[in-house]
């Protein structure tokens, strides 16, 4: 370690000992919310207080007369009677109030390449597509997948949908094509976007070529839209493949934006539950516009007028959907969108971009924060960070560690840190700190953003456990609520409504209440694994594995990983004669790569001549965890056969002398 690296950890040690950061002064004297009565306000009627938000920022075709309708719980409604178009909230209003050449996006492509999208551009190209979509035969209701990297016509599609009532059903550029198919068949998508090939880190991967292998035979897919990125070969289907440029420019310049009644869907976006069947999230446009709206203008003490903002997400994630599209655009942000991985061309090209578009607020998750920690604070020290003012971070716990670093290292000591607490299914952020209001602390996201309540409940009465550890509810509805999952009503009311009731909505994280009320978010309490803030099910990750020919069966956790805070380990047992061998290893990784993405591959595979199974047949993953973690195990008694963790030691044990 270098002396100045050695001073450093000398002095993130020292700073552990800070219990509270107070906002810098300097923040709080710009801050646009710094005076904490807003949470009284906001508590003393939570509907007014959303309702009075979503008429401040947005601007309605028609005013809703009524907040939150209960009278069917938990299928809460929101502003039902009011009509807006989110499309026209991101674009045409600003572009009409005369800020149509702000940037929207600041875009920059891996080899370098700058594009600079403007609102009046975006409005531009998603009228185009918008009608180039009906000429197409897409309708209202109708459901469009989207599957592609980070460039901005990514936004393009996802507001030309919104503009004309489609449903979009965004998937992850990093899933494997037929996980890709797997979402289009549950949701019937009707039209696919797509690209003939994606970057990454100076390779090109044919996509296009993907898709048509994986999707060529799915019923309910009429046509696909390929936008030309990269140049890369392409087949393309007569009749049903059209490209992105050619129907653009043929298609009228103008396209008025509908107004959608309140609780017309906006986009399904699927996420991992406890079994291998993905959930469709359904989010709905009202509610979710006010949700990722005031949360974005609040969390980030935004000022559309003269920040940089980056949210360095994915878009084909929640973050991405509410952060890099909806919430900055319908607040006339200018953001910062980067197509790559943070390590090409060079591993300072984050700080390159902060420094390039002087960003003034920059959201990550902690995994990037921890291999940047990993990388040495010499490489953002080469770059001017003195224009960022703010940081968040989301998607997984942030260990103090990592938050002091990004504080001192990235942060200057100046930038107040928001840890954002959220989910798929929230919609927006829920707990945060307010910036310019909230002492934080590092690792806690602190308390429940205004109009939000969030407690700490026993496991199993769900009686309030005061300080202490239990289960994470949120108590009232709110508008960017999640309204069922897509076409699966009941497994929406089981899996959040079930356990404490209608009115409580059961999270799935576990969490510490303490003495100052601050939340402390420990880890999901399901079958869910968040790797590198990916989310993913074992039940997924097990059904990929055992998708391969020579495996006879397999058991998956997650294991907490200094680098991606939680790992995939998975004890496989082979079929009889099948030698333990690193190709075996490397063709389940593959089978996973293939059938899921790259990014769900076990980092461990344990080789298990059996599985702990009680006596019913269930596999105890707890024994497992406690056996991968290296930690005493807990109760044997209920195993079917006691002797299978001796032999499972054994073999952990003899991983260990391979290392
Ligand atoms: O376990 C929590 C964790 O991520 C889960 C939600 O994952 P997803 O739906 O993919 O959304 C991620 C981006 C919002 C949660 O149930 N999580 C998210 N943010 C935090 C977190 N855990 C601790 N602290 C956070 N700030």
């Amino acid at each position: 370690m270098s002396e100045t690296a050695g001073s450093l950890e000398h002095e993130l040690e020292g700073m552990l000992e800070i219990e509270k950061f107070p906002p810098p002064a300097d923040f709080r004297e710009h801050a646009e919310w710094a005076d904490p009565a807003i949470y009284e306000e906001a508590a003393a009627d939570p509907v007014a207080w959303w309702t009075a938000r979503s008429k401040e920022l947005l601007d309605w075709d028609v005013e809703p007369t009524e907040g939150l309708n209960d009278s069917d719980p938990p299928f809460y409604r929101w502003f039902e009677d009011g009509r807006i178009n989110a499309s026209a909230q991101c674009l045409d209003r600003h572009v009409a109030a005369g800020i149509g050449d702000r940037v929207a996006y600041h875009w920059r492509g891996e080899e370098g390449e700058r594009r600079d999208v403007t609102y009046a551009e975006l409005l531009d190209q998603t009228q185009r597509f918008a009608n180039a979509l009906k000429g197409l035969g897409v309708e209202k209701g109708d459901v469009v997948g989207i599957y592609l990297p980070m460039i901005p016509e990514v936004a393009v599609a996802m507001l030309a949908c919104a503009r004309i009532g489609a449903i979009h059903n965004v998937v992850f550029g990093g899933f494997s094509a037929e996980s890709v198919r797997e979402r289009m068949s549950f949701s019937e998508t009707k039209a696919l976007i797509t690209v003939d090939g994606a970057r990454r880190k100076g390779k090109t991967a044919q996509i296009k070529a993907q898709v048509d292998e994986e999707m060529g035979d799915l019923a309910s897919l009429e046509k696909i839209v390929v936008i030309r990125a990269t140049g890369v070969e392409c087949p393309m289907t007569e009749g049903r493949d059209v490209f992105f440029d050619e129907v653009c420019a043929a298609a009228e310049p103008e396209c008025p934006a509908e107004p959608m009644e309140a609780e017309h869907p906006l986009f399904i976006l699927y996420t991992s539950g406890s079994t291998a069947s993905p959930k469709g999230i359904l989010h709905t446009t009202g509610g979710y516009l006010t949700g990722a709206t005031t949360t974005h203008r609040y969390v980030f003490d935004l000022k559309p007028e003269t920040d940089v903002y980056w949210c360095a997400a994915d878009v084909g994630w929640i973050t991405g959907h509410s952060y890099i599209v909806y919430g900055p655009l319908a607040n006339g942000t200018t953001s910062v969108m980067w197509e790559g991985a943070p390590d090409y061309p060079h591993q300072g090209i984050w700080w390159e971009l902060v420094q390039d578009y002087k960003a003034t607020i920059l959201y990550a998750a902690p995994t990037a924060i921890r291999t940047f920690i990993k990388w040495g604070a010499d490489i953002p020290g080469r770059f001017d960070l003195s224009s960022l003012r703010l940081l968040g971070s989301v998607g997984e716990p942030i260990n103090p560690k990592a938050w002091l670093w990004y504080h001192k290292v990235i942060g200057g000591e100046r930038c107040p840190i928001v840890d954002t607490w959220w989910q798929t299914e929230t919609g927006a952020i829920m707990i945060t700190p307010l910036p310019g209001i909230t002492e934080t602390k590092p690792g806690s996201a602190t308390t429940a953003f205004p109009g939000v309540s969030a407690s700490v409940v026993g496991e199993s009465e769900g009686e309030p456990v005061g300080e202490g550890q239990g289960l994470l509810v949120l108590e009232k509805p709110w508008p960017s609520m999640l309204r069922t999952l897509y076409k699966e009503d009941e497994r929406f009311v089981e899996t959040y409504f079930s356990r404490f009731g209608v009115d409580r909505y059961l999270v799935g994280d576990a969490a510490r209440l303490d003495s100052d009320g601050y939340l402390w978010v420990i880890g999901r309490i399901d079958d869910v694994v968040n790797v590198s803030g990916h989310r993913l099910s074992t039940a997924e990750v097990e059904s990929a594995i055992v998708a391969h020919e020579n495996v006879a069966e397999a058991a998956v956790i997650g294991q907490s990983d200094p680098d991606t805070g939680q790992a995939i380990c998975a004890f496989v047992t082979l079929n009889d004669g099948v030698a333990h061998t690193d190709e075996v290893i490397e063709a389940i990784r593959g089978e996973v790569a293939a059938r899921i993405g790259k990014f769900a591959r076990p980092k461990r595979i344990v080789w298990a001549d059996d599985l702990p199974k009680t006596r019913s047949g269930k596999i105890m993953r707890r024994l497992l965890r406690d056996i991968a973690e290296g930690r005493a195990l807990g109760d044997v008694t209920t195993l079917r056969d006691p002797g299978v963790m001796a032999a499972l030691e054994g073999q952990i044990a003899a991983e260990g002398d391979d290392e």
